[in-house]
């Protein structure tokens, strides 16, 4: 892997819960987004990908899903583990610490669904890492499963290249305030790539202490993804957005069917 992303989410594991406007209710709608993407497709047994603090492998496993949560993070594992528990499903999931890349030997499958929300395939920065994970999904999956692939698409920011992104203010129980906002640097490459410096400024309303932590993207498009998703043996089913994110559902075609495209990328 060309980018350790470890660093940057084992400082903010901590954090993540603020990183939305209300963390509770953001697990209900994962669940039930993804229950309705689910739903008549045979889907018992689902791979989290990238569970991060388990904003989608927690609410499935309270609908009785049996889940199978990896993330490369220690950091994002323990404080997924912890709420699971004080959500009463930390027997329910099984916590493993991978990145996409060495799934294989780490997960045992076939499983009915591979999830990967919160752009998380965007950290893989070389166009081989991206192909060699979507066929590692690929394999993961029984014919006839569903990926659901959530990322930001990041053609909308390619062209403007935004600096400055707001974030989010919390009162914290402790009357602190909570504040993030986002600057981001865009680098030509070859690959493109965009860093994300993540801002978190914490103070009492006179005194504020900041916090840079920074993690770097590459800004790849929901249709870049669907070429490669065509590539490796996958049809689309459907690409469309949630509250959050455009989310990719793309169904494991029977091994015949595979598209090979005649031109490069
Ligand atoms: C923004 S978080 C998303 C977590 C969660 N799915 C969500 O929607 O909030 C991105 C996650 O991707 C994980 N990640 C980064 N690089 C990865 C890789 N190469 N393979 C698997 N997961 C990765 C990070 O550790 C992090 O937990």
């Amino acid at each position: 892997m060309t980018n350790d992303t470890n660093p940057f989410y084992d400082a903010v594991a901590q954090h993540y819960t603020l990183f939305f406007r209300d963390w509770e209710t953001q697990m209900e709608r994962e669940g039930l987004g993804l229950r309705s993407i689910f739903r008549n497709q045979g889907i018992t047994r689902v791979l989290d990908a990238s569970c991060g603090s388990g904003v989608q492998s927690i609410p499935l496993a309270k609908l009785g899903f049996n889940v199978t949560a990896a993330d490369p993070s220690e950091g994002m594992l323990i404080r997924a583990r912890e709420i699971a528990a004080d959500q009463g499903v930390q027997g329910k999931i099984a916590f493993i610490q991978s990145d996409f890349l060495n799934l294989l030997s780490n997960v045992q499958a076939p499983f009915d669904a591979v999830i990967t929300k919160g752009s998380a395939l965007p950290h893989l920065l070389l166009d081989q890492e991206i192909e060699t994970a979507l066929r590692i999904f690929n394999q993961l999956l029984r014919v006839g499963g569903l990926l659901v692939i959530g990322m930001r698409d990041f053609a909308d920011m390619i062209e403007d290249r935004p600096r400055f992104i707001p974030g989010l203010i919390h009162e914290l129980d402790n009357g602190h305030e909570f504040v993030t906002f986002d600057i981001w640097e865009w680098e030509d490459g070859p690959p493109i790539t965009a860093t994300q410096n993540l801002y978190i400024v914490q103070g009492d309303g006179s005194q504020y202490e900041t916090v840079k932590r920074s993690v770097v993207y590459r800004p790849l498009s929901t249709d870049e993804v669907k070429v490669v998703l065509l590539e490796s043996g996958f049809d689309i089913i459907s690409d469309q957005p949630d509250r959050s994110e455009r989310v990719i559902v793309a169904r494991k075609q029977e091994a015949s069917k595979t598209y090979r495209f005649p031109f490069k990328r």
